[in-house]
């Protein structure tokens, strides 16, 4: 079968589809025929050799895909044979077929296309984990929500909306700001503008909670803009740009990796977290089943459809990593394994 190899990190350049074997399932286990594999901004950092929670190489890339179940491992109920699925893995999605344990292989929410079904595990329980879970995000309470145009960002402003929080976004262009209040948020605010935190807190006098994954000035900013109980998650530092070969880009990354001085965030009683899903799958994965019942109820009441902002042929997969590094994008991205 077709699939990109992850055996060198390196520019996008790196993403060769080369002719590997086609993966048998074992005990337990179901072959899912994949038809889109959703890109994530870790496999971004995976290709670059930067990704704490990346096997070790070579492996293939991909943590998330849609597609049908075509193949049983022994004692996998038959029902499943044909089954629409979406997948959610550490390694293998960029292929077009991948083994998986059965429990990985999750029913589609009703009514989702497949494209949709390959944008929703990661970017949403990232987005739930965040907010409910762990922020205890309540309605009516002013979230703020950081690249908000992006996967995780479209999810958890989705999320927020839905459960009557005011929401207000902050992103990196203009055209993103447009975007972000189209889906409901009350304002969006552009970071490349210098006094866009001043316009956020004339316009909210403070946020409840912030789901943050920038990282640097956008961090501290974001920090500094909590109400006194409130909570920041720290899902990502997209901002960081560490090159091994040169120390002030160490430097740089040091400096800009968030963090919270207790002395400070105690005067104004404040919470700074972090998660991270794929520890979570491995650590809790009895409670990540029930957050993911509950997300997927949440969103069938509320009818939220993920929101797929660009679809590459799986040959252009480096054009793909290329265009969410150029961050251009909005929503999420996949590559295309259906003709
Ligand atoms: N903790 C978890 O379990 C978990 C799971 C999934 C994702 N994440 C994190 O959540 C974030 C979003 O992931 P995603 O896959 O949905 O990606 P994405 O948001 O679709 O794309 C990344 C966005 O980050 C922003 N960004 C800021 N500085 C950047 C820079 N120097 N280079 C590139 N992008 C930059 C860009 O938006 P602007 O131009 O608007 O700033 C860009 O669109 C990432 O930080 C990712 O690592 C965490």
């Amino acid at each position: 079968m077709k699939a990109i190899v992850l055996d060198k990190t390196g520019g996008p350049e790196k993403l060769i589809i080369s002719e590997v074997n086609t993966p048998v399932p074992g005990p337990g286990e179901v072959g899912v025929r994949v038809h889109y594999a959703g890109i994530n901004y870790a496999e971004i950092l995976s290709r670059k050799g930067l990704y704490g929670w990346a096997p070790k190489r070579p492996y293939i890339l991909g943590m998330e895909a849609s597609g049908v179940i075509e193949e049983l491992g022994e004692g996998v109920d038959k029902s499943r044979l044909g089954q629409d699925v979406m997948v959610g893995t550490k390694t293998g999605a960029y292929a077009e077929k991948i083994v998986i344990p059965q429990n990985q292989a999750i029913p589609s929410p009703e009514g989702f296309s497949m494209e949709e079904s390959a944008a929703f595990l990661v970017n949403y329980m990232t987005a739930w984990v965040s907010l409910f879970t762990m922020a205890n995000t309540q309605p009516g309470e002013t979230v703020l929500i950081t690249a908000a145009a992006g996967g995780v960002g479209t999810a958890a402003v989705q999320l927020a909306g839905a459960n009557g929080c005011r929401v207000y976004g902050m992103a990196g262009s203009e055209k993103k700001i447009d975007f972000i209040k189209s889906l409901g948020a009350k304002d969006a605010f552009n970071y490349r503008l210098s006094n866009c935190f001043e316009a956020l807190l004339s316009q909210t006098n403070g946020v409840d909670v912030a789901l943050e994954t920038v990282g640097g000035d956008v961090f501290k900013r974001s920090l500094n803009s909590l109400n006194p109980f409130g909570r920041i998650v720290v899902a990502g530092f997209a901002s960081l740009d560490l090159k091994k070969w040169n120390p002030y880009s160490w430097y740089k990354t040091w400096r800009d990796l968030p963090g919270a001085d207790i002395r400070i965030i105690s005067q104004k009683s404040v919470a700074v977290m972090s998660c991270h899903i794929g520890y979570l799958m491995e650590e809790e994965p009895k409670k990540m089943e029930a957050n993911y019942g509950e997300l997927k109820d949440f969103v069938l009441k509320h009818n939220i459809k993920p929101i797929v902002g660009k679809v590459f042929s799986f040959e252009d997969a480096c054009d793909a990593h290329r265009y969410i590094e150029s961050r251009k994008s909005t929503g999420k991205v996949l590559l295309s394994l259906v003709d």
